[in-house]
């Protein structure tokens, strides 16, 4: 019986510094694109950048930026724009990696990218968000 009581003890104690280390479904975004489930989960939103961020690219009525660009773990593969892979490497300079998905108008004139800052599509703050995302890929 004191046995017992020691094991349950143990494990819950065991599952609290986990929960406490940010091992939740949540923390699960970087590198691919979560679940849908993880973004509308209304109980337990995500809270950290990287996963709100994904969330936002996820979104078909916010970023849907996997219409057009291949992004891991994306439901479908956007074949009209470049991968998103090896970000930080690609871009060390987070401004640029902004002005890209603030206006790429400025960058590439003619572009069929929408401007997400521009046109007020993404907030300021969604946009820091996927910014953090793209960042892991
Ligand atoms: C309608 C299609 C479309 C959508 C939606 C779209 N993009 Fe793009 N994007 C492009 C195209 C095409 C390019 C290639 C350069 C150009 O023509 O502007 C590009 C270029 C980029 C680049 C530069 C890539 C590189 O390898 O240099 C980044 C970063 C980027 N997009 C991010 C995003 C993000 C983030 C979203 C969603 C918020 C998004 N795009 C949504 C079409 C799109």
């Amino acid at each position: 019986m004191r046995k017992t009581a020691q094991f349950i003890l143990g494990t819950s104690a065991a599952i609290m510094i986990l929960v406490a280390g940010g091992i939740s479904p949540a923390a699960h975004a970087a590198g691919k694109l979560p679940d849908e489930k993880v973004c509308k989960d209304k109980k337990n939103p995500p809270t950290d950048a990287v996963t709100k961020g994904a969330c936002v690219i996820l979104d078909r009525r916010k970023g849907n930026c996997w219409g057009c660009h291949q992004i891991a773990g994306a439901p479908s593969a956007g074949n009209i724009a470049p991968p998103l892979v090896a970000m930080k490497a690609r871009f060390p300079d987070k401004a640029k990696l902004r002005a890209q998905v603030e206006d790429p108008d400025n960058i590439k004139p003619g572009t069929v990218m929408p401007p997400f800052g521009r046109h007020a599509i993404l907030s300021k703050q969604e946009i820091d968000d996927l910014i953090e995302f793209l960042l892991t890929l």
